[in-house]
């Protein structure tokens, strides 16, 4: 399923943990990150992934043919303050977006704040960052995406929301190539986070799905409701509401209209 030199070979991964099958590569990748003789960046990829987890209590469902990782990362530039860490989010999804755009190159690909990409208004990706305890100059970077997974046997909210590129295409993608190019987009994205790119928010900005719309967002007892105005440089999402102007670093987003 996966050309597992190739991926060594031609990527910045330095380290290369490949499991056929796992219960979730985010938690693998949280255990060697507290290990110190892990290389980083380091990758653990797998074909299988039994127990997803997305944000907060979210599981992340995916079938045979679909595309599961995480990356451990280092970098002193991104030292991840909670602002800091809805950039390196983003980042992420700016890498999808544009491995989506290159291989659909004429299909509506956005970016929903915080952590989804979306193709066609359906999500086709999802990413989760963590940072293993006491090592707050390191983050883990799990990236779920859609490619030959179809979604007959997916619990029935996934069916109604997810798509794949398969779907969206009927063509079957080689995942070691998705892999590589995504691989290389999330590279030059962190590199353009760590030099403090002023291209990056006004990227993010343009691939927000939720300008323009009325959003309602819950951050931990409260929500909150208000027109978006899309995403600032910081990466918080930004909403008129009744109260005035507000930023949100963090928060679900429960109701789009
Ligand atoms: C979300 O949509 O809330 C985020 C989903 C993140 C899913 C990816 S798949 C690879 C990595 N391992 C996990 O357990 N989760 C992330």
């Amino acid at each position: 399923m996966f050309d597992l030199e190739r991926i060594q070979n031609e990527t910045f991964v330095e380290q290369f943990v490949y499991r056929p099958e796992i219960g979730s590569t985010n938690d693998l990748a949280m255990q060697l990150g507290m290990q110190d003789e892990t290389l980083l960046p380091a990758l653990v990829l797998t074909a299988c992934q039994t127990a997803g987890r997305g944000r907060g209590a979210n599981r992340w469902w995916a079938g045979p043919g679909a595309l599961t990782c995480s990356l451990i990362l280092a970098s002193p530039a991104v030292r991840l303050a909670p602002e800091r860490r809805a950039q390196v989010s983003l980042v992420a999804a700016l890498a999808v977006c544009e491995t989506v755009s290159d291989l659909l190159p004429t299909t509506a690909v956005g970016l929903k704040w915080p952590n989804d990409v979306q193709l066609s208004g359906r999500k086709v990706s999802g990413i989760l960052v963590e940072v293993p305890s006491h090592h707050s100059e390191m983050f883990i970077l799990g990236i779920g995406l859609n490619v030959n997974n179809t979604f007959e046997q997916a619990p029935r909210d996934v069916r109604s929301l997810a798509t794949s590129l398969t779907e969206s295409t009927g063509l079957v993608y080689d995942l070691t190539d998705v892999l590589i190019r995504l691989l290389h987009r999330t590279e030059a994205e962190l590199t353009q986070l760590e030099a403090d790119d002023d291209n990056l928010p006004l990227r993010w900005q343009a691939l927000c799905v939720l300008r323009g719309k009325t959003v309602q967002l819950t951050a931990g007892s409260q929500t909150h409701t208000g027109l978006c105005d899309g995403i600032d440089r910081d990466g918080a999402l930004l909403l008129q509401t009744e109260s005035g102007s507000r930023r949100f670093f963090s928060g679900v987003i429960s109701a789009v209209e």
